[in-house]
């Protein structure tokens, strides 16, 4: 549906952008992931038409988006990263607004701003000013405004930056049933939890570049990374890691003060073996973790940096 080869963009000496190359097929929700500054915004911003790039190539439906932007631009939805509402309108004038701007009118637009509203769940503050809604709510009304065309192509910027959790979860379950109706979306985030929720597949961003990019699973298991299980004891577990560092599936066990971290590559994770081994011992067990790979090991072990600071 949409190919982007070689995308560049500076701002002054800022390479913003140095090269980025991503796709996405009809009905995919595909989520760029990426620290603050990363070049997410830039990167969409490009797509949607709103920044012309130095270099590279944007093609949608096997047109070139640069030469003819009206193909994308008539089925396109964008949810801004900054709030684009009139705070002393009410949440229904806002919709109105959005809704002229996107060419609808009349009873068709009353139709579809009541429809959106009931996707974003806001029915029944609609006739209240902007100004009163909690953030969560401007972020749902930011949403339905670039819904109320029916777009077949949704770009979103960080859509649930500072919200309340009931919020965050209304919107992500909003876009991924939008998803699954057929909606094709992409999806900004720093946070790795939503975009392993959300999407079928990830690129992960930083510094103008894509560093890596695949399934959730398949960049998981591409840096063989090693699950852990960390454990608690009420006293020094010395004599438990001797017993451990014996058992073949055990890659490398630490002991830091009374709490005993136990490293694997193994499918499942090493429970079993461990309370086992504890037993022989009198040694109380205060608690059990298990921890496995992530998003977030995937961009530490690319970068040598948290995702968030
Ligand atoms: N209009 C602009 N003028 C100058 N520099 C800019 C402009 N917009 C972005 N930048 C810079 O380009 C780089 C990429 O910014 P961009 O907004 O694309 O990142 P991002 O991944 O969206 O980050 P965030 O998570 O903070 O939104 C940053 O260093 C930013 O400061
Ligand atoms: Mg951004």
């Amino acid at each position: 549906m949409l190919k982007i080869s070689n995308l560049k963009k500076s701002y002054g000496q800022l390479q913003a952008v140095k090269g980025i190359d991503l796709y996405i097929e009809k009905g995919e929700i595909i989520g760029l992931l990426g620290p603050n500054g990363a070049g997410k915004s830039t990167t969409i911003s490009m797509i949607s038409t709103l920044i012309k790039p130095d270099a590279g190539l944007i093609e949608f439906k096997e047109t070139d988006v640069l030469k003819d932007p009206k193909p994308i631009q008539k089925v396109l939805g964008i949810v801004p990263q900054e709030i684009a509402l009139y705070p002393t309108l009410t949440g229904y004038e806002n919709l109105k607004f959005w809704g002229h701007a996107y060419g609808l009118k009349g009873h068709e637009l009353k139709k579809r701003i009541e429809e959106v509203s009931e996707i974003i769940g806001i029915k029944d503050r609609l006739k209240d000013k902007v100004e009163k809604y909690s953030g969560g709510m401007k972020r749902r009304i930011n949403i339905g405004a670039a819904l109320l065309h029916k777009p077949e192509l949704l770009i979103m910027d960080e859509p649930t930056v500072g919200i309340d959790p009931q919020s965050r979860n209304h919107i992500l379950e909003t876009i991924k049933s939008l998803n699954e109706e057929g909606m094709s979306i992409i999806y900004t985030s720093h946070y790795m939890e939503e975009v392993e929720f959300l999407c079928d597949r990830i690129y992960i961003m930083d510094e103008g570049q894509v560093i890596a990019s695949g399934t959730k699973d398949s960049l998981v298991s591409s840096i063989n990374g090693d699950r852990k299980v960390i454990v608690s004891f009420a006293k020094d577990p010395n004599g438990i890691k001797d017993v451990l560092e014996k058992n073949a599936h055990v890659d490398k066990v630490t002991v830091d003060q009374n709490q005993l971290t136990v490293y694997t590559k193994k499918k499942e994770n090493l429970i079993k073996e461990v309370v086992e081994a504890s037993s022989q011992f009198d040694i109380e067990m205060t608690s059990i973790d298990v921890e496995n790979p992530n998003l977030e090991t995937v961009f530490l072990k690319l970068t040598g940096k948290a995702l968030r600071d």
